[in-house]
């Protein structure tokens, strides 16, 4: 598997984030409020993004992104297992995301599709749960 380095957002970084996230059609209106984690992800360079949302061990796996011209060569699948691997190391036990774009991508990566009346309480109230992400979109969840 590609190997790639992650690395944490400071604040000052997230408008390269919002960026890509504009362009991949994900929402990005809320970036810098509280309780998010986001990192980037580099081979030989910056090749996308990935975030975490939340408290507790329960979170959101959100703002998943490859830069375009890096889609196709294992990179997704890479970012993925990095960010869980990162998501293990702060003791996160469950990730739980929204998506109207990749479900058959995480689907492949162990991800199962979950019930949105079944989320935990504050997974559930996240705003990517209560506004952000259209009712049709899928939910899937991981245990780690
Ligand atoms: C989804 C995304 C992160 C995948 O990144 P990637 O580097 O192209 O993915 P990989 O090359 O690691 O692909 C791994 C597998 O998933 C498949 N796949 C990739 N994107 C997919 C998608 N959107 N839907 C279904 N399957 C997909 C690939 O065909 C590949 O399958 P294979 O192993 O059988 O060949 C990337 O397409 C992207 O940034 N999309 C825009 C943003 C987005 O939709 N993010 C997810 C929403 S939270």
């Amino acid at each position: 598997m590609t190997k790639l380095t992650i690395t944490p957002l400071e604040s000052s970084e997230l408008g390269g984030l919002a960026q890509a996230l504009d362009m991949a059609a994900l929402p990005n209106s809320d970036l810098a409020e509280p309780d998010r984690m986001f990192f980037r992800f580099d081979a030989d360079s910056l090749v996308g993004y990935g975030g975490l949302e939340g408290q507790g061990t329960d979170r959101l796996l959100r703002s998943i992104v490859i830069l375009r011209d890096y889609r196709g060569h294992g990179l997704g699948r890479a970012l993925v297992a990095a960010l869980e691997q990162q998501a293990r190391d702060l003791g996160i036990g469950r990730l739980h995301l929204l998506t109207t774009t990749a479900a058959p991508f995480f689907r492949a990566l162990g991800y199962t599709d979950a019930v949105r009346d079944a989320a935990p309480p504050a997974v559930a109230a996240s705003r990517e749960f209560t506004s952000l992400c259209p009712a049709s979109a899928s939910y899937l969840a991981k245990a780690l």
